[in-house]
Formats: structure tokens, sequence, C-alpha cells
């Protein structure tokens, strides 16, 4: 059982000011503070769709509720596998579990820590129905052949762009290049409404799918067509996103400045390896992780975490190990006593996570996340960059 205030340390405020406040002020005053009362829901739907370049928006209430929608909407159910990576926030994986379906994890690019393309085709069997890319960090996925394995096979692509909001592929935004994409809206994201999420998509089926799902499968009242759920943004986290979204590019532009300013200081240091960043996209970067390397330095990266931590803490620790080694997977945890979906009867096969996929094993040991966001200081990355140098250099006397 995780300690009451297991989360309380961690805390990335949003850049937020005035405006947001004054916005949701005048929702409040308005009296109408739902889907079905409020307009700025729609109206935040319409401007995220044209800012990503889909015909399509459907707001819910988390990034959690995206994916569960998406994979909900596109028909995935009881016997179905989806690739995943098994280097990203854990909703990936479990929105695929709450829709009864497998989730298959495949190893990532040791260069963009994104789904490796390469890998997947050896992972596809008769039952794969869908692949989901997660844009890690900010970082766009290899999305032509992952497109290009997708079609050949007949599957479905979720880009999972939680973490890429205003990131780019070959000069296309993220959440318009595969079927659906999926953002989430949570406080420390690059753009922000509390909680929050939404799903982009061109496909207008689709997008009259997602929002029966969001709202218990009710078109109008009392009709109920599908199965569906409470997931309905509230009009407060609109207005939000209303103001968040104009000022997206200029947050984000803050985030690839300080990133900017840290490679330009670390590149070069022995053991730090800056991000990759490949040609054709544009990185927002969410995170900033650059890799440390154990053998230059001679420590582990918690040890070398823990050096860096003394005093004021700069960094934390992220995705410490890959999703399924966590005892959720270990011991396929699912619905209920008989562990549903594993032992569906329409499945009909006995997977095991006792796998290893080498290249996520070893990203999860070097890798390490310094803080770039926006309300971070010229003066703080300047700390960061000292406290490394510093670290090093002791290390170096060591060895
Ligand atoms: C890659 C990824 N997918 C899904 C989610 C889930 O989003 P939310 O926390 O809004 O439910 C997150 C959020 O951290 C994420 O980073």
């Amino acid at each position: 059982m995780a300690k009451k205030d297991a989360f309380e340390s961690v805390h990335f405020p949003p850049m937020m000011d005035d405006e947001e406040i004054e916005a949701v002020m005048r929702v409040l005053k308005s009296k109408r503070l739902t889907l079905l009362s409020g307009k700025r829901i729609k109206k935040f739907e319409k401007e995220f769709a044209k800012y990503v370049g889909t015909r399509e928006a459907i707001a819910v209430n988390s990034g959690t509720a995206a994916l569960h929608v998406a994979l909900s909407a596109l028909g995935v159910g009881p016997g179905d596998e989806i690739i995943v990576p098994p280097f990203t926030f854990v909703a990936t994986a479990t929105a695929v579990l709450h829709q009864n379906a497998i989730p298959i994890f495949v190893d990532i690019d040791p260069k963009t820590y994104c789904l490796n393309p390469a890998e997947i085709e050896k992972a596809i069997t008769s039952k794969t129905k869908g692949i989901i890319p997660v844009h890690l960090f900010g970082h766009p996925a290899d999305m032509d052949p992952i497109l290009e394995i997708a079609e050949k096979h007949d599957l479905f692509v979720i880009e999972d762009a939680c973490q890429a909001h205003g990131a780019e592929y070959k000069g296309k935004k993220v959440g318009s290049i595969g079927d659906m994409g999926c953002f989430s809206f949570f406080e420390s994201k690059n753009m922000m409404t509390g909680e929050g999420g939404i799903i982009t998509t061109n496909n207008e089926e689709l997008a009259e799918a997602a929002r029966l799902v969001r709202h218990h499968g009710e078109p109008s009242w009392y009709v109920y067509e599908r199965l569906g759920y409470n997931y309905r943004m509230t009009e407060v986290q609109a207005a939000l996103g209303l103001v968040q979204l104009r000022k997206l590019d200029k947050m984000n532009q803050i985030r690839i400045d300080n990133a900017n300013y840290f490679t330009k200081h670390l590149e070069g240091i022995e053991g730090i390896q800056i991000p990759y960043v490949s040609k054709d996209v544009k990185h927002v970067y969410h995170v900033y992780a650059p890799l440390m390397e154990p053998e230059k330095l001679n420590v582990s990266k918690d040890q070398f975490l823990e050096m860096l931590n003394k005093g004021v803490p700069i960094t934390k620790r992220i995705y410490p190990q890959p999703l399924y080694k966590s005892k959720l997977f270990q011991e396929r945890m699912g619905y209920g006593k008989v562990k549903c979906p594993y032992t569906c009867p329409y499945y009909g096969k006995n997977i095991t996570y006792d796998i290893h996929l080498p290249v996520v094993e070893e990203i999860c040991t070097r890798v390490i996340g310094l803080p770039n966001m926006p309300f971070v200081h010229k003066e703080v990355l300047d700390n960061v960059i000292e406290k490394i140098q510093q670290v090093v250099r002791e290390l170096q006397t060591k060895l």
C-alpha cells in the first residue's frame, strides 16, 4: 500500500497567470459547468483539432480516459492483442487491459526511447489489432515505418501523444498521423487543464463512437446505444485549456530553449550522453532526458542520482524499470480473481511477462531527467549543470 504522502514531494507547477484564473472565474459565474450545459468544451475541441490539424477532437477528463475511449471506439475487446512500448507511463498499457485486451510489449529505439519499428513485426500474431506508439518525453516516434507495418497487417495506430503537445513528425503535428491521437492535460504536461485529456482523429465515424463512449453511449436523453462511461471534461477544464492552448507554442519554446541550454553545456562531459533528436522532428521536451554511462563513471545510475541530489535535489527517478517488470504484469493482474483478460476463453493463449527486452532494460539503468520546464529559471539550469560537472569531476578523480 502506498504511503499517504507518497506523491507529495513531486510537484511541477504549471505555467499560468491571471488569464487562467479569470477564465475559470467566468465559467463559475456562468453557472454552466458541464458538457451538457456549456459551450467552452466544444470550442476547445474545435480549437485543439485546428491546432493539431485533424477534423475532430473529443475532450475527456484524463489522458488515460482518452486512451480507453480510443480503444473502445476502435472496437478493441476480449481476445485482442495491442502492441505497446514498455518504456512509458503505465496508462498506455492499462488502457488496453481495461478493454479486456492484452498489451504486448515491444522494445524501444535506443536513441529516441520510442517504440522500435524494426521490432514490431516479430510481435504480430493473428490476434494483433493495433499499435500504440508513444511520443515519449516529447520526441515523436518514427511514424512512417509504423504506419507501413500497420497497413500491411491491417492494424490501427493510436498515437499516445500525452507528452507531446505541439511536437511534429516530418512537418505534421503528432496526433494527426495515426487513426487516433490521445493527449493528457495533467498539470505537469506541456499544456494543462489540471486533469484532462483529448482524442484527435480525422475519422468522423471514430469521432462519433468516441463521443458516445465518453458519455454513457447516450446520444440523446435515455437512449443508450453502446457501453460507455462518464469521461466528460468540465467547462472549468475547457476554460483553462482554451487559454493554455494559445500559450502552448510559447511554453514549448521555453522547454526547447532550456533543453538546448542543457545540451550546449553538457555536451562533451565524460559519462553523459545528451538526448538524441531525429532529423525531421520537432521535439517539445516534455522531459529533458540524457543518459549517464555507469561504465564510464564507475557508479550506478541510482548512486549518481544520489550524488546529484545531495543538498537541493535537482532530479528525480524516471521510469526505473520496464513496465513488464512491475507486479501488475508479473502477476498478470486483471479483473477479479480469475484475472480476466489473461484467462479469457476468447484469448485462449497463456501469455507471461517473463520477457527480457534488452534495450529498454539498459535504458532504464541509464536515463535521467533534468528540469527544463517553463517555470525553471536560468540560475536553476546553471546550478544543475554545475552540479553535474562537479559530480563527474569527483567521480573521475576516483577512477
Ligand atoms: C505517455 C502517457 N500516456 C498516458 C498518460 C495518462 O494521462 P493522465 O495522467 O492524464 O491520465 C500519461 C500521463 O502521464 C502519459 O505520460
